[in-house]
């Protein structure tokens, strides 16, 4: 299989992981759940479980373990975007070549959703303490469910997006700033995808610090090409507004240091990561050829 093959195929193992956690549309909360699924299904790269898987593999992980962390990450991911995208917050009607959640449901259900996919998403994960089948990987999921938490919230994502929403009233921001952001608002839901395939794989504490790094690359790097793509995309290829940036003020990559240097931050940062998921005793290809191709992606 080529290499993109074996994108396609990995994307749609992932999705059939995400699937099956995904909540029956049916009773008095019938509307909640079905904005949850909409939010979900629209598409995406679920680029998020399928590094967790690949970063899995690479540490020679066996079994079903790591199932339950995809799906909840994903959702994690997803509950994210509900919100990032609501009027409160960037006020963006398209998503995924689809409108957003808020567009179609309303905003006090978006908030539902949101807030519906971050309790799943827990819920999922734990799931993973009944499928453990000794103490070893009880103990993995454990320091897994630890991660996806301070990842995920105010150590986390949450405390980028607060920096995020701040920085868009402010005359003037700084680098250190600016990395914060990234760092965490986009930066952390990569290392938890990365950092929790290989704790659940049964890396050590060296390998796991090495992912985390390798995963700090990846996510602002994967930052900076959004923030172009936000500049020279279309909405037709993005399947999201661009301009959306601008619009809000925000400050990027791309505000401080034009296209052409932030192109080639993205991939001296991509380099560099690669570098590290080269220098373990075992090898995952694939997974390098993937933050490879996030290099040149175009959506
Ligand atoms: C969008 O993430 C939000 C950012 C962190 C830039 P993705 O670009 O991974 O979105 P989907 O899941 O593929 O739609
Ligand atoms: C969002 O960053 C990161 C999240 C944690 C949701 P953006 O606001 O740039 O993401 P898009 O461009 O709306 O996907
Ligand atoms: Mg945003
Ligand atoms: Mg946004
Ligand atoms: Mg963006």
């Amino acid at each position: 299989m080529n290499f993109k093959e074996t994108l396609d195929e990995r994307i749609s193992q992932a999705e059939g992981v995400l699937k099956k956690y995904l909540p029956e549309e049916e009773g008095f909360s019938q509307k909640v759940r079905e904005a949850m699924n909409y939010s979900v299904t629209a598409g995406g790269k679920r680029l998020r479980p399928v590094l967790m898987r690949e970063s899995f593999l690479l540490f020679g992980g066996e079994g079903e373990l790591v199932e339950p962390f995809m799906a909840a990450l994903e959702m994690i991911h997803n509950y994210s975007l509900v919100h990032d995208d609501l009027p409160a917050m960037d006020n963006d009607e398209y998503r995924r070549g689809l409108r957003t959640t808020w567009k179609v449901y309303g905003e006090g259900m978006a908030v539902l959703a949101g807030d519906g996919l971050l309790n799943l998403a827990y819920e999922t994960a734990f799931r993973a303490l009944d499928e453990a089948q000794d103490t070893a990987a009880l103990q993995r999921a454990a320091s897994a469910l630890k991660v996806l938490g301070h990842k995920a919230g105010i150590y986390g994502m949450i405390g980028g997006q607060c920096a995020d929403l701040e920085a868009e009233s402010k005359a003037h921001v700084t680098e250190e700033e600016l990395l914060f952001i990234h760092e965490n608002k986009t930066a952390a839901l990569i290392q938890a995808a990365m950092m929790i395939g290989a704790i659940l794989a049964g890396a050590g504490k060296q390998a796991v610090d090495a992912m985390e790094r390798a995963a700090y690359l990846i996510g602002i790097a994967f930052q900076i090409q959004d923030d172009i793509l936000d500049v020279t995309s279309s909405p037709e290829v993005l399947g999201k507004p661009v301009g959306s940036d601008e619009r809000n003020h925000k400050l990027t990559y791309v505000t401080l240091h034009g296209i052409e240097d932030s192109e080639k931050e993205v991939k001296r940062m991509s380099t560099e990561a690669i570098g590290i998921l080269k220098s373990f005793a075992q090898r995952n290809e694939f997974l390098e050829e993937l933050v490879l191709a996030l290099i040149s992606r175009e959506k």
